[in-house]
C-alpha cells in the first residue's frame, strides 16, 4: 500500500493536534468497525469565522493524515464553508488515498460536522445544509457503500 508524500508528511507532523479551553464545538466520532476514533474542537468567533481548531485522533495513518488536513483546511472559513470541506476534498489535497483507506477520511468529516453541530446547537442556530452528525461512521460506510 503506497501513500502520497502529503499523507506521509500529514502523518509524521500532524497540525493542530491538542485540545481547546472552553470550544465553541466539540465532535467526536468513532469507527467501530476499527476503533478509531476522532475529537475535533472549535474556536468559533461572534461573526460565525472559525478562528482556532485542535484535534486529537486514535487512528490509523491515513485518519491522521487527513484530520490534520481537514483541520488546516477549514481554518480562517465560515461554519457554512467548512461545510464544503468534504473527505472528498481532503483526499483530493492529500493527493489521494489507498483505496481501502477511503474510509478512513470520512472520520475527519464526520467530526468537523459533530463539532458544527455541537456549536449551532449550544447557540440556538441552524447551519443550512448539516445534518445530525453520527457517533460511528461505520453506519454510513455502509449507507454509501464506500
Ligand atoms: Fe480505522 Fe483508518 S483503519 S480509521
Amino acid at each position: 500500500m503506497a501513500y502520497s508524500e502529503k499523507v506521509m508528511d500529514h502523518f509524521q507532523h500532524p497540525r493542530n493536534v491538542g485540545e481547546i479551553e472552553n470550544p465553541s464545538g466539540v465532535g467526536t466520532v468513532g469507527n467501530a468497525q476499527c476503533g478509531d476514533i476522532m475529537r475535533v474542537y472549535f474556536d468559533i468567533d461572534d461573526e460565525g469565522i472559525i478562528r482556532d481548531v485542535k484535534f486529537k485522533t486514535f487512528g490509523c495513518a491515513a485518519a491522521v493524515a487527513t484530520s490534520s488536513m481537514s483541520t488546516e483546511m477549514v481554518k480562517g472559513k465560515t461554519v457554512q464553508e467548512a461545510l464544503e470541506v468534504t473527505n472528498k476534498a481532503v483526499m483530493e489535497a492529500l493527493d489521494g488515498l489507498p483505496p481501502i483507506k477511503i474510509h478512513c477520511s470520512l472520520l475527519a468529516e464526520q467530526a468537523i460536522h459533530a463539532a458544527l453541530w455541537d456549536y449551532a446547537e449550544k447557540n440556538g442556530i441552524k447551519i443550512e445544509g448539516l445534518k445530525k452528525p453520527v457517533n460511528d461512521i461505520s453506519e454510513c460506510i455502509e449507507e454509501e457503500d464506500y
